[in-house]
């Protein structure tokens, strides 16, 4: 009975240190609560200092660390910088809400948080963190320089879950330069007349994930851009919004390349596009070996379209490559004008793969058109039949 009490005691002994190199439970290692560095958790105070010492510390621990943002609780900051490089891999429990200061009140840059040379962060919402961006106070302000909410730039190995994302100003996420995020059961809600609004933008990126999620917007749902590859969208609802893009690429003559984007199992709701590619004339480099399968569609405007001749200004010199390009198992109803648009510039598409799509017009909707433009491809079990591609 004693050796057993010993032993306990010294369990009870060893244990907090073994929390600081394991994941255990919820938590890692030691916790750094904003609450404990002074936030007050109001919704009116200026809770940014806060945030920042909190952030600090958890950075400089050894080993890992958890920062805690508390539920039930609303904090006020003006801005957030959760930048690395770190000496411990951070978990932040995002479980309470964030709200951003208003466009007068503002004080952060061009992006309100700023995740930045990070390796392994876990943000984990638990279904409960939310973050708005007070985005209404902007979108009026047509020559504003509007902010965007969540940045992240040169992550490695990011994972964020669970977390409800509305109202910013721009768009609701951008991922640059990061390799290996994979963002899951993540709300995003921005009125469909909001400017810009887009979910995700991404731009220099290898290897993200998106899965499991709703975007509402004023904008695209996924902008997928320049230097990314790898790039999978799984178990998307997108709607209302512009749909998921690869795009726009080749702006200012710019030499743009994308490359194995994966959409599957996604449903676009009452959206103004669907899968779209959209490049500028001027421009070089490359979109290929695109994938969107497994597509429902409720009413959508334009279900599937490649604009090579995206506002247009520039002489036709040269333009981004598109080919290899799968549609595949489209499923559901449109309801503008044309079906399926493949336009290409004049050098052409290739290897575009329309296959098993059925896309019908809505009730009371009569047009069933299709246009190509030097599109090259292959058309198998599609309505409606697509005989300009070649
Ligand atoms: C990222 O994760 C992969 C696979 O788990 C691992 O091989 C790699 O070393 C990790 N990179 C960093 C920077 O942690
Ligand atoms: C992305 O999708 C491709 C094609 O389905 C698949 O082979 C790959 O494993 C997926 N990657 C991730 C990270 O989900
Ligand atoms: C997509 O949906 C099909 C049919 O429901 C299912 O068999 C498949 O596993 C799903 N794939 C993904 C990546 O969710």
């Amino acid at each position: 009975m004693q050796g057993f009490i010993v032993y306990v005691l010294i369990l009870s002994f060893i244990s907090p240190c073994l929390c600081i190199r394991f994941h255990v439970g919820t938590t890692y290692g030691t916790t750094y609560n904003v609450m404990q560095y002074g936030a007050t958790g109001d919704g009116k105070s200026d809770d940014t200092k806060a945030f920042s010492s909190a952030w600090s510390s958890a950075c400089k621990a050894e080993g890992m660390s958890t920062l805690v943002i508390p539920s039930e609780k609303s904090f006020l900051v003006k801005k957030i910088d959760f930048s690395g490089p770190c000496n411990s891999e951070i978990l932040i429990k995002f479980e309470g809400k964030i709200v951003a200061p208003s466009k007068d009140e503002w004080e952060a840059g061009p992006y309100w948080i700023v995740v930045e040379n990070l390796n392994g962060l876990t943000v984990e919402g638990n279904s409960q963190g939310v973050i708005d961006g007070s985005g209404s106070t902007w979108w009026g302000c047509s020559d504003c320089d509007r902010p965007g909410v969540f940045h992240f730039h040169q992550c490695e190995n990011l994972t964020v879950s669970d977390l409800s994302i509305s109202n910013s100003p721009r768009s609701h996420v951008s991922i640059n330069a990061c390799k290996g995020t994979t963002f899951s059961n993540i709300a995003i809600n921005a009125p469909a007349s909001s400017p810009n609004t887009d979910g995700f933008d991404i731009s220099d990126s290898t290897n993200v994930l998106i899965q499991d999620s709703h975007i509402k917007s004023g904008d695209d749902c996924i902008a997928i851009n320049g230097g990314s590859s790898f790039i999978n969208v799984t178990r998307l609802i997108c709607g209302p919004g512009h749909g998921i893009s690869v795009g726009s690429l080749g702006k200012n003559g710019a030499n743009d390349k994308v490359s194995n984007v994966y959409v599957q199992n996604c449903t676009f709701r009452e959206t103004s596009n669907g899968a779209r590619i959209k490049t500028f004339s001027g421009g070089s480099g490359y979109a290929k070996y695109i994938t969107y399968e497994q597509i429902t569609l409720q009413n959508v405007k334009n279900p599937i379209i490649i604009n090579q001749a995206y506002h247009d200004y520039l002489e036709e010199t040269s333009s981004v490559l598109v080919s290899s390009v799968t549609f595949r198992g489209f499923k559901g109803t449109y309801v503008g004008k044309v079906a399926i648009s493949l336009d290409c510039s004049s050098s052409g598409c290739f290897d575009i793969l329309l296959d098993q799509n059925s896309i019908v017009p809505a009730e009371n909707e009569k047009s069933d058109s299709v246009s190509c433009r030097n599109a090259h491809g292959t058309v198998r079990d599609t309505i409606p039949n697509v005989p300009c591609l070649s």
